[in-house]
């Protein structure tokens, strides 16, 4: 029991989406909540289709069916079933508080369909602007709480095994030791390492390095999601174009009109990765695609955000069609937790899209992220204020190797070589021409050096260099085409090689087990 005397705790949150607000609104009851942030960007302003949350209790179980069918055999039931359930109590929550999610003439929620879904069960806001909705809505409810962007974490404390707090550096240069009883990581996830992304470019994979860096062992990290439809012209992708506008009856088509997902018994409504790597294939042989909207009624007014996006990049709605192509869209992949956000490392924890808890599998379903964020962010919380207790912090960090990696690349080379090496299709050679750039770079030394003397941009290209590592090389040990890892040289799910998920994990973590020890030098 925390007895009357006992100080309040200390946690620092690190990232400023849905996630790590959802967590820090739960905590700022009772704690001390400070949270640091890259940018105060984040990938939640941006979700556009919905929140997917079971219409009813029947539903709860098709929710979790189809969650798992989209996960491609790789999901984690016990996450799935926590998700799906705490979802519905979650999203009941936020409308009691006075959430506001688009409602149909008669006074209904209004429900949309996307990609893999059995039934209309996913939750809008402003049409498409849910996520920017959601931000606003948090923002509006969340206790006082110190926020800071001026100050960059450039590594976590951690001694004697547990994570004590984060190392800053402010503008000025100058290094401060925050200590904490407890730390969680909602940086979001890696699409900036991409260079057709859906994600803002400032999200470079800090979560998963600091952990890697910290002991944390991380999961599923050759799973990137690729998204269907990113907007493309004139050589470049200017955004997303939701989901929920093929919901709403639109179609992928090709130069001649002929629909592209003809094939598939969901027809434009097959899980993403397959839309994914069917347009790729097209677009491979130079071959346009197209997403046709002439079926949807009121594009403008239910789809504000993608018409805006249109108009910025000079397409005019009234023709019809969209020009699209996949891009990088979500990070499966991350530091591993369990259903409570407690990663392998004490006093460390994580939510969200850094985190992975499982819940994805091997390609994540439609309008889940939303809702991982709400149930994972808070039930990370509800533990932390549960079971942490204040503790001394008078403390040191392990100490660290103060030898500096003799080279730093570019962010742009980085980019160029994550797009090529780790992108929809993958290929071993490729691969290893990836993990070759990173080890030019002297990866293995930017993993385990002290940084207080780095400048902050070296920092950020060392944790993107890390990331990019983790994923070509998690890439390249998984043998077989599961979700939205496709592999060529292995295009087929390989049960035989991977039975069992046990075996898949094992052999992840041997490769990005923990490779930080005391006093590694
Ligand atoms: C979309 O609106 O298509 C994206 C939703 C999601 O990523 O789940």
């Amino acid at each position: 029991k925390r007895g009357v005397h006992m100080r309040k705790l200390n946690v620092i949150i690190l990232g400023s989406g849905l996630a790590a607000l959802t967590a820090a609104r739960e905590l700022s009851v009772n704690c001390n909540v400070i949270i640091f942030t890259k940018t105060g960007r984040a990938s939640s302003w941006k979700a556009q289709g919905g929140i997917a949350a079971a219409v009813n209790e029947d539903d709860v179980k098709h929710h979790a069916a189809d969650t798992l069918y989209a996960g491609a055999g790789h999901g984690n039931e016990r996450a799935v079933k926590t998700l799906v359930q705490d979802g519905v109590r979650a999203v009941h929550e936020w409308i009691k508080e006075g959430m506001s999610f688009d409602k149909e003439l008669n006074g209904d929620f209004a429900r949309c369909l996307e990609g893999a879904h059995s039934v209309r069960r996913i939750l809008h806001a402003g049409g498409d602007q849910t996520g920017k909705r959601m931000m606003e809505h948090i923002l509006s409810t969340c206790l006082t709480i110190d926020l800071f962007t001026d100050k960059k974490v450039v590594d976590l404390i951690i001694n004697e095994g547990s994570c004590r707090g984060v190392t800053v550096k402010g503008r000025n240069g100058g290094i401060e030791h925050v200590f904490a009883d407890a730390v969680v990581i909602a940086t979001g996830g890696y699409g900036g390492l991409f260079d057709s992304s859906s994600a803002d470019k400032s999200l470079a994979g800090e979560g998963s390095a600091l952990a890697y860096r910290g002991g944390a062992e991380l999961e599923d990290m050759e799973f990137t999601q690729f998204h269907p439809t990113l907007l493309w012209s004139e050589n470049k992708s200017h955004g997303l174009i939701s989901e929920a506008v093929r919901g709403e009856g639109a179609v992928l088509v090709n130069g001649k009109n002929e629909r592209l997902m003809a094939w598939h018994p969901l027809k434009d409504l097959a899980p993403r990765d397959v839309v994914a790597r069917t347009l790729y294939e097209n677009v491979k042989k130079g071959i346009p695609v197209f997403l046709d909207i002439q079926c949807v009624t009121d594009m403008e007014k239910r789809f504000p955000t993608v018409s805006a996006i249109c108009k910025r990049a000079g397409v005019d709605l009234y023709k019809g069609k969209i020009p699209v192509r996949p891009g990088a869209h979500f990070s499966i992949g991350g530091v591993r937790t369990d259903i409570n956000g407690c990663t392998s490392v004490e006093g460390l924890y994580a939510a969200g899209e850094a985190a992975c808890t499982g819940v994805h599998g091997a390609n994540r379903l439609a309008s889940n992220s939303l809702l991982e964020t709400i149930v994972f962010g808070k039930r990370t919380a509800s533990h932390i204020a549960a079971t942490v207790r204040p503790r001394n912090i008078n403390t040191s960090a392990t100490r660290r190797a103060d030898i500096k990696p003799l080279k730093f690349p570019e962010k742009e080379a980085v980019i160029k070589a994550v797009s090529h090496g780790a992108g929809i299709e993958k290929n071993p050679d490729d691969l290893k021409e990836l993990i070759g750039f990173c080890e030019t770079f002297q990866v293995k030394q930017h993993v385990h050096s002290l940084r207080e003397n780095w400048k902050l941009k070296e920092v950020e290209v060392s944790n993107m260099l890390i990331t990019a590592w983790l994923i070509a090389t998690s890439s390249l040990i998984r043998t077989e085409s599961r979700g939205s890892h496709y592999r060529s040289d292995c295009p087929v799910q390989n049960p035989e090689q991977w039975e069992g998920k046990k075996v898949i994990r094992h052999i992840s973590e041997k490769l990005i087990r923990p490779c930080f020890t005391e006093g590694s030098t």
